[in-house]
């Protein structure tokens, strides 16, 4: 290998490097991601949410995990996964990774532990103290 490609390679993988997770950028590896979605002004860890969970626990309509919340409850919890104050980072994680019903399971390589750390402080940002 001669140094001109050793040099490429090296810009390339910088590159890469430098497109890397800052706290709220996300890689978007995950067939469940949506593409660009803005931290400006929002609380640590809604963008990850939004990115990997919002599509099925988002407001409106046929949002399946939103509706499957709304019957599992009838109202006694918020639907809305982003207004719950009950959960804690444990429970969250767990569902995460495990999944249930049509709530996939995230594997690391999907949803790294720093995302998913994010994610459940995003989630528990108005529970009581
Ligand atoms: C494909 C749709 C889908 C995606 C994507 C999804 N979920 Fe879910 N999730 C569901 C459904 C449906 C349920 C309800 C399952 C049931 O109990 O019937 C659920 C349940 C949960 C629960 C349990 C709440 C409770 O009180 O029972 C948690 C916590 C949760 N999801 C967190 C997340 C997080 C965090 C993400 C993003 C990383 C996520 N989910 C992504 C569909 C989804």
């Amino acid at each position: 290998m001669n140094a001109r490609v050793v040099i490429i390679i090296g810009a390339v993988l910088l590159s890469f490097g430098a497109q890397r997770c800052n706290g709220q950028e996300v890689s978007r590896s995950s067939a469940w991601t949506r593409t660009t979605i803005s931290g400006q002004g929002q609380p640590k860890g809604y963008v990850q949410f939004e990115n990997y969970c919002s599509m099925c626990h988002g407001p409106g309509p046929g949002q399946p995990g939103t509706m499957a919340l709304q019957a599992k409850y009838k109202g006694a919890e918020p639907a809305l996964l982003a207004d719950r104050t009950d959960l804690n980072g444990a429970v969250i994680k767990a569902y995460v990774r495990n999944g249930i019903s049509i709530m996939p399971i995230f594997r690391k390589t999907e949803i790294s532990d720093a995302n998913l750390d994010l994610i459940a402080e995003y989630l528990t940002r108005n529970n009581k103290k």
